[in-house]
């Protein structure tokens, strides 16, 4: 009996389409690696560019010698937050996530656990719009015997709607938690990174960051504070070991729009929203090549380029057509007009 294939002459076979999987697979995980090795050299190179006016300061470094290095990310519960989370813990030793919710915390960190077992998940269960939350992460981190070598400012609400008829309880709290904990929590950390020549602090903003926002005007207004902060922080301390980035995110599938009641918004029916997985990929690998703004994606990378070229004069207006809710700037009329 003759084997099977004994007519063809080995080298000479055909392929299955299991060996054509199998092969391929191999060569995008090979693709993979090289783009990895790629990645970790350039980061390498990024890393002795920023601290090439570095002075680290011996108390310091003996201050966090027993401790663990720790990525801390605000709102990292869910949505974009979760996400960077899951980037950061292919390369941290430790990531402790914050946000109000404790359940949600759980669900996040047992999540992470599974995939990542080699990284130290913590959560802490916190408003970062206390006026002391810095102090009280910082307390909470020593006591953990860890440190905040990179801090990311991830955790903000959305306000949709007319600014006149903004709730004052809602814009009050839009103010502590994108602009305020975002400026305290910088303050906060930065000067011990200084101190240490190293670490890194990632701030979300958002593309509408670059452009007046009517009927999200206080949410827009925030995220310009961000990015304003950010690049000029980034410039005061250029070179001296630490990262400062801002990024700018498009629409991403989060519920973020649906907690800020925008859902009937028409930007939400014709701008593609990205998975908030594929713009933490991107932010991060950013973060790590050293770039100052990134804008994920390359729709948000030309909208950047678009936004930051065109009037306001032509930009606003269009702007106010996407944010539209349909509801009226004119406050209610009282019993005694109707
Ligand atoms: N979604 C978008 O289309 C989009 C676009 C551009 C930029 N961004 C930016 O991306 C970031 C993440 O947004 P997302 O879409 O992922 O939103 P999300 O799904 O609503 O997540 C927000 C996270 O922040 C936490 N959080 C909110 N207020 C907090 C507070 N006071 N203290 C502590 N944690 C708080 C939330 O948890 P708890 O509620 O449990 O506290 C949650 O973990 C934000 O900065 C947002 O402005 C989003």
């Amino acid at each position: 009996m003759e084997p099977p294939h004994s007519s063809t002459q080995a080298g000479e076979r055909s392929l299955t389409p299991e060996h054509s999987q199998f092969g391929n697979a191999c060569v995008a995980q090979h693709d993979r690696h090289n783009a990895t090795v790629m990645i970790d050299f350039l980061e390498a190179l990024a890393t002795r560019w920023l601290s090439r006016r570095a002075e680290p300061r011996p108390q310091a470094l003996a201050a966090t010698k027993s401790l663990s290095p720790a990525v801390v990310i605000t709102g990292g519960s869910s949505g974009l937050g979760l996400a960077l989370a899951r980037q950061f813990a292919q390369h941290a030793t430790a990531v402790v996530l914050i946000a109000r919710s404790q359940p949600r915390l759980d669900d996040a960190a047992a999540g992470l656990a599974a995939s990542f077992p080699l990284v130290r998940i913590e959560t802490l269960s916190l408003d970062v719009s206390r006026a002391d939350a810095g102090e009280v992460i910082k307390d909470w981190l020593s006591g953990k015997q860890l440190y905040c070598d990179v801090l990311v400012n991830n955790a903000a609400v959305g306000l949709s709607g007319p600014f006149s008829a903004s709730e004052a309880g809602k814009l009050e709290t839009l103010v502590e938690t994108n602009i305020a904990a975002t400026a305290r929590l910088t303050r906060t950390f930065l000067p011990e990174m200084l101190a240490r020549g190293s670490g890194g602090i990632l701030s979300i903003a958002s593309l509408g960051g670059l452009v007046p926002g009517p009927h999200q005007a206080a949410y827009y207004a925030s995220k310009s504070f961000v990015i304003s902060l950010s690049e000029a922080i980034r410039s005061e301390v250029s070179g001296l070991g630490v990262r400062v980035a801002v990024a700018l995110p498009g629409p991403l599938e989060t519920r973020f729009h649906a907690r800020m009641d925008a859902e009937g918004a028409l930007y939400r029916a014709i701008l593609p929203a990205m998975t908030p997985q594929r713009a933490a990929a991107s932010i991060v690998r950013g973060f790590r090549l050293g770039r100052g703004l990134i804008a994920p994606g390359v729709l948000p990378t030309l909208a950047v380029l678009a936004l930051r070229m065109l009037p306001h004069a032509v930009t606003v207006p269009i702007v106010r057509w996407l944010l539209d809710t349909g509801r009226s700037p004119l406050p209610p009329p009282s019993a005694d007009q109707q």
